[in-house]
């Protein structure tokens, strides 16, 4: 069969998708259909962290699979349980709602905000991305993901990002909560000023509303620490997670403090597959990778590297652990080019690269992806 063709016919046309058929994976290599290799620095968008297809999760999994694979939540499971409890730990949240994926942990955070706090507006923030359903379509910044499903969950009003006068000017007593990506991916790789936080946390004390941390993507490791808001020393109220937790096994997680938990009852959320043992054993495998193989000092190790190399050649090169952005001039036309010679990349707009690739990757495998990069 013609895979592409197959695709165009048969699969609603969301994506833009490369042209090749990924079918295989191992570290931070993928293989496509004809055999050929490619160096990896997507990582399924910030996802596979602890490589492909990595043998010890690959185990857990399997024998989690042949014990129990679904059973839902009228009832308790153990790899749920035993996740919150290590999420506690590394997160230094005080209880935690399990779902499928980074959108609906924003869904249930937005929810939790207004049931927490009895109060309806929401701030985001230029730049700001938080997923594709309604309500966390309604805090994504881009008009064009927004304006066709229009009207969206009200009222939100979005502040300039590390403007500290222009969040000043939106957030009121009428606000629930102030949702943020500390440091931003989809738009490109753009952290927040601490003094921009600062200030974000004092009109918290002022107006007490909660603080969202978006922490989809940046989660895990990704930024050099377990999660971006470790940068800034912040305990939000609620803080999200997704991408990386389950190394490609989706699972997503909507984590509060215990404030908002006294205010969350039976019948407030739910999901049919949150908390599902094979997702949650998925978490607690790539925790463990990510704690036996140092993967966290990895990533700020090898992005440092990463970053002072992708200087000597690229404009504007951001960096924060392994996630990485920086201008070229054509970027459609950079990732085409990185793919016909091997290498995986991925661009956030028309002159923007982000680079997220597995924490596990080398010095040595860096420079491979520099020298296509610069040919
Ligand atoms: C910060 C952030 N929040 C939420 C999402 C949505 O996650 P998902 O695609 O798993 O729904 C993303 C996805 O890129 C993200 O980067």
């Amino acid at each position: 069969m013609d895979w592409i063709k197959g695709e165009k016919k048969f699969i609603l046309q969301t994506y833009t998708r490369q042209p090749v058929v990924i079918e295989k994976g191992e570290g931070c290599y993928v293989y496509d259909t004809e055999g050929r290799k490619y160096l990896d620095l997507v990582a399924g968008i910030a996802t596979v962290s602890i490589g492909h297809s990595n043998r010890y999760l690959v185990e857990r999994v399997r024998e989690q699979l042949e014990k129990l694979i679904h059973i839902s939540n009228l009832y308790y499971t153990i790899p749920q349980i035993e996740l919150a409890e290590k999420l506690s730990q590394i997160t230094g949240m005080d209880k935690f709602f399990f779902c499928n994926s980074g959108t609906e942990a924003v869904e249930a955070a937005l929810k939790f905000a207004r049931k927490a706090t009895g109060k309806k507006k929401f701030v985001s923030f230029t730049g700001d991305f938080h997923g594709r359903t309604m309500g966390a379509l309604s805090v994504t910044y881009k008009e064009k993901f927004r304006k066709p499903f229009m009207p969206l969950v009200e009222p939100v009003e979005f502040a300039e990002f590390n403007n500290i006068d222009d969040i000043d000017k939106k957030v009121d007593e009428e606000t629930a909560a102030v949702i943020i990506e500390f440091i931003q991916g989809e738009a490109g790789v753009y952290p927040a000023d601490a003094e921009f936080i600062k200030s974000i946390l004092e009109l918290r004390e002022k107006y007490g509303f909660l603080l969202i941390a978006d922490e989809v993507q940046t989660g895990f490791g990704r930024t050099g620490k377990w999660f971006a808001k470790d940068h800034y020393s912040v305990k939000p109220d609620i803080m999200t997670m997704a991408k990386a937790m389950g190394s490609g096994i989706p699972i997503g997680c909507c984590a509060v403090n215990e404030e908002v938990s006294e205010k969350i009852e039976a019948g407030d959320h739910g999901s049919t597959f949150g908390g599902n043992p094979v997702a949650c054993t998925a978490a607690l495998a790539t925790i463990d990778v990510i704690e036996r193989e140092n993967l966290v000092e990895n990533s700020a190790r090898v992005g440092e590297y990463f970053t002072k190399r992708l200087r000597e050649y690229f404009e504007n090169v951001i960096g924060v652990g392994l996630m990485i952005g920086f201008d070229v001039s054509d970027a459609v036309e950079f990732v085409k080019k990185c793919l016909e010679n091997g290498l995986l990349v991925n661009n956030t707009s028309d002159k923007r690269i982000r680079l997220v690739p597995p924490l596990i990757i080398t010095e040595k495998e860096v420079d491979e992806a520099i020298e296509i990069m610069t040919k």
